[in-house]
């Protein structure tokens, strides 16, 4: 660890059976040696609450604290994660750890950091148990006050779900062949999900500030390529500092990917310090197919964390084992021993994190972008719903399809999420947020009349937050206003798919764009508003679409808002953001060359400029300001300021 600059280690996460080999006997000694050790050795310890997984003893006694599946089955201990959030006992058990753990390293100054549980949420979100149940109508009663608001809320009169008291609320239980849950009903058990196992957290916190107070508290989340698993943006400011655990996504947008989760984790990081708490330096194994990374890849990865604000750089795992089911799964010291290509990448990243740590990079933060992606955990679970016209929607893939609009058109946006402050930025994108309040409608509009550029894509504000849909026309949420602010009005959605054989798979607009998924039939009210681009040919006019609005704009107070009224891969996203969004983004933060991703970090003192190809190619850049400190597959050339970055390069600059 020394040879690599290790220099913080998160520990004992899944070692609750050695801390507590049987009910009644503690065992610290071994953790002591080991926290010593890296101790004296110059490395800090994130120290685990190591609750997320229990030792088997505690599940042949209680039994009970195994969460139950959706069809009544218990599910089984073995893996990670086998508890209930609502369990009492469980709960006992887990605090009196937490208490032990925080009375025996309270004073140990080698413990800088608490990590609590692990990924919460990965293999228990959904428990169906009766002490989930209990939970459920409590927090239902708790939420509603009276029983008639949750029908009003559940919509119950429809298939003849009205519940008399909270003592007949439901879970979602497997219901036969019929999937479709009521998604009200749906939507609230995942937000109950997330609340008990964030008052599951926040308990297990508290029981060690109480003893242990004054150290900072974190939690890894997840969010990368198809995950963001809880509602983070609620977690955000129950923790010290936030930290993400991110696996990579194969192909080309392997970068962009990464870049548009980490922007997200900017967001939630409240302008604070943040982590990486785990990637890889190599393949995962649970995948049906793990790719490796390529030369240069460990290091382009983590330094791309950095360049998007990360301010810590961890792997899970340090040593590869040799036994158990992540064996195959890559570490920082590999299967093949120190004497390996992944080794030597290690201890090459340490260095380069040295040089930025010392050139000044730590307390400089994230210049942000002037357009704000907005996402929401409640969408993204929306559209997870059995009920809607396409089962295709993805809220969290529609925001990284615009994300990499953005970076293709030569513009860095953040992600925001819509529960945050977003008004200071000049452009906001709301790409399927099918769930609207009428106080987020409030909030979009006066952003728009104050000034503000707003784009609403073709699945947004379908629905308020007890998802009823908004009448009179689509989007009808916040009771026409968002119609109003568009200047446009929908009657239908046209859903196109293989399930319609025979039928086109796609349909042209006039401006030679191309739609696949989801077309609605846009009709123009707004006195002042502009048809952009409209359905056109032979299979617009089959689904009776030709000559209709398909993307619109319309002046709003001072501001205005555009109306994508129908799904566009990234390549058409992109020609729309540079066609139409490229004066109001002129002042925003632009990158010329979109072979290239480029961030700046600053402080008061100093800025650093990140500079990552995004794609296979290496680049030629000119003109580049500042002193280079890390030069990764990059070579100077001989005019001042220009370098060739080659694939999986990074060039940093200070300022
Ligand atoms: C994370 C988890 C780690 C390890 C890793 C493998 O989800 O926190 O313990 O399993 O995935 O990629």
């Amino acid at each position: 660890m020394g040879q690599a600059g290790v220099n913080t280690v998160a520990l004992a996460i899944f070692s609750w059976d050695r801390i507590q080999p049987t009910e009644d006997r503690w065992n610290f000694g071994w953790l002591d040696r080991i926290i010593e050790k890296l101790g004296k050795a110059g490395i800090a310890t994130d120290l685990a609450s190591a609750t997320a997984t229990a030792p088997l003893w505690l599940y042949e006694s209680h039994p009970e604290v195994l969460p139950v599946d959706r069809y009544g089955h218990i599910v089984n201990a073995g893996s990670r994660q086998s508890w209930q959030p609502t369990s009492p006992v469980f709960k006992e058990y887990a605090l009196r750890l937490c208490r032990r753990l925080a009375e025996h390293y309270k004073d140990n100054p080698y413990v800088t950091a608490w990590h609590m549980g692990n990924e919460y949420g990965w293999n228990n979100r959904y428990d169906y148990s009766d002490n989930a149940l209990a939970a459920f109508r409590t927090w239902c009663e708790a939420k509603y006050g009276t029983i008639d608001a949750l029908n009003e809320a559940w919509g119950t009169a429809f298939w003849s779900q009205h519940v008399n008291s909270f003592d007949e609320v439901l879970l979602p239980r497997h219901m036969g062949g019929d999937a479709m849950v009521n998604p009200p009903q749906q939507l609230d058990y995942e937000r109950f999900g997330n609340d008990m196992l964030l008052d599951f957290y926040k308990a297990e916190r508290d029981a060690i500030e109480q003893i242990c107070p004054g150290k900072p508290f974190t939690t890894n989340f997840m969010v990368s390529t198809d995950q963001c698993v809880m509602d983070y943006a609620k977690w955000a400011g129950e923790v010290d500092f936030v930290s993400n655990d991110h696996y990579f996504h194969e192909g080309e947008s392997h970068l962009d990917e990464l870049a548009c989760s980490d922007a997200l984790m900017d967001s939630l990081a409240l302008g604070k310090p943040w982590y990486v708490m785990e990637h890889s330096t190599s393949a995962v194994q649970w995948k049906p197919l793990n790719a490796r990374k390529r030369a240069g890849e460990l290091m382009r990865d983590s330094l791309a964390h950095v360049a998007m604000g990360a301010d810590a750089i961890c792997f899970f795992q340090w040593r590869q084992s040799k036994s158990g089911a992540e064996a195959f799964h890559s570490a920082m010291l590999p299967h093949a021993g120190a004497d390996s290509k992944v080794f030597r990448g290690v201890c090459e990243l340490g260095k380069a994190l040295k040089t930025l740590s010392d050139a000044g990079l730590q307390g400089t933060e994230l210049e942000r972008a002037g357009t704000a992606i907005l996402f929401s955990s409640e969408s993204e679970w929306a559209t997870r719903s059995e009920t809607l016209p396409s089962m295709k929607l993805n809220h969290w893939h529609d925001v990284r399809d615009w994300y990499r609009g953005f970076l293709d058109a030569g513009l860095r946006a953040d992600v925001v999420p819509l529960a945050y402050d977003w008004t200071d930025y000049k452009t906001i994108v709301l790409p399927t947020v099918l769930s609207l309040s009428d106080e987020d409608v409030r909030r979009i509009a006066d952003f728009a009349k104050t000034g503000g550029t707003v784009i609403v894509g073709y699945a947004t504000g379908l629905v308020d937050e007890y998802f009823h849909i908004g009448l009179g026309g689509y989007p009808g949420a916040g009771n026409g206003l968002l119609r109003d602010m568009l200047g446009i009005r929908s009657e239908e959605f046209n859903i196109l798919g293989e399930e319609a054989e025979g039928e086109p798979s796609e349909i042209s607009l006039s401006n030679g764009l191309t739609t696949r998924l989801w077309q609605n039939d846009v009709n123009v009210t707004g006195e002042h508003a502009q048809v952009l681009a409209t359905y056109a040919g032979e299979e617009a006019d089959e689904w009776e679409l030709d000559g209709m609005a398909a993307v619109t704009r319309n002046p709003y107070g001072a501001g205005e808002a555009y109306f994508v009224g129908c799904d566009l891969d990234v390549a058409d996203l992109t020609k729309l953001i540079r066609t139409y969004l490229a004066a109001p983004a002129q002042s925003q933060q632009s990158q010329a060359n979109t072979d290239v991703l480029h961030t700046v970090r600053k402080s008061a003192d100093a800025a650093f400029d990140f500079y990552l190809p995004r794609g296979k190619k290496e680049v030629e850049l000119q003109g580049v300001e500042g002193e280079p400190v890390v030069l990764f597959q990059t070579e100077r050339g001989e005019e001042n300021g220009s370098y060739t970055v080659r694939r999986n390069g990074v060039l940093v600059v200070r300022r």
